[in-house]
């Protein structure tokens, strides 16, 4: 697997260590209020980096090209901040309404660029 692709896996693991370890916190603890940042961080972050990682694999051209590169770093600092801005949002900060509208508009643009780079770069 080349580079390209390797560093979405990469991204992944670090998602899936950090939103399971929440999973065990929620579970221990008996507070299960952080679950929609648990539940996101696996969703779009281990989950979504991973498949996306294994189709820039068999999508190489795409997967190159600069427009992923630019959707690698946009998505991760987009799922960062919205992760952020939701764990607050639930802890009762009632004022991150607008940082998770833009931080979830960045990311649904994301994965346009994505859907539209693979389909546009299908070789
Ligand atoms: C050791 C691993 C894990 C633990 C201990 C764990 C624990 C939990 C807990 C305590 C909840 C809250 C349940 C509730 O209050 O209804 C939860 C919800 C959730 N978890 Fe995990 N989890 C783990 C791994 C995963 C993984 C790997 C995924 C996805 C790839 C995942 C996806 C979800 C989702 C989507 C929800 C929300 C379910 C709903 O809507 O009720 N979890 N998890
Ligand atoms: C920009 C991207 C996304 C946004 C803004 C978003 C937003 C939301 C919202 C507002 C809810 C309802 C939460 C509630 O009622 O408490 C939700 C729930 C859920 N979403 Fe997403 N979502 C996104 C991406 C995804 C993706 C990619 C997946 C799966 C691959 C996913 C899976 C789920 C699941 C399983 C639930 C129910 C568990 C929960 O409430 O956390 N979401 N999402």
């Amino acid at each position: 697997m080349q580079a390209f692709a390797q560093r979405w896996i990469y991204a992944a693991l670090i998602y899936f260590c950090v939103a399971v370890t929440l999973g065990v916190v929620m579970g221990a603890s008996g507070d299960h209020s952080l679950f929609p940042v648990h539940a996101h961080l696996n969703l779009l972050g281990w989950v979504s980096l991973t498949l996306i990682g294994v189709i820039y694999h068999f999508f190489p051209q795409a997967g190159a090209s600069r427009i992923a590169t630019v959707q690698f770093w946009v998505h991760n600092v987009a799922l960062v901040v919205m992760m952020g801005a939701l764990t607050a949002s639930l802890k009762g900060n009632p004022s991150m309404g607008p940082v998770l509208g833009i931080s979830s508009s960045l990311m649904l643009l994301t994965i346009l660029a994505f859907t539209g780079n693979v389909m546009v770069r299908r070789a």
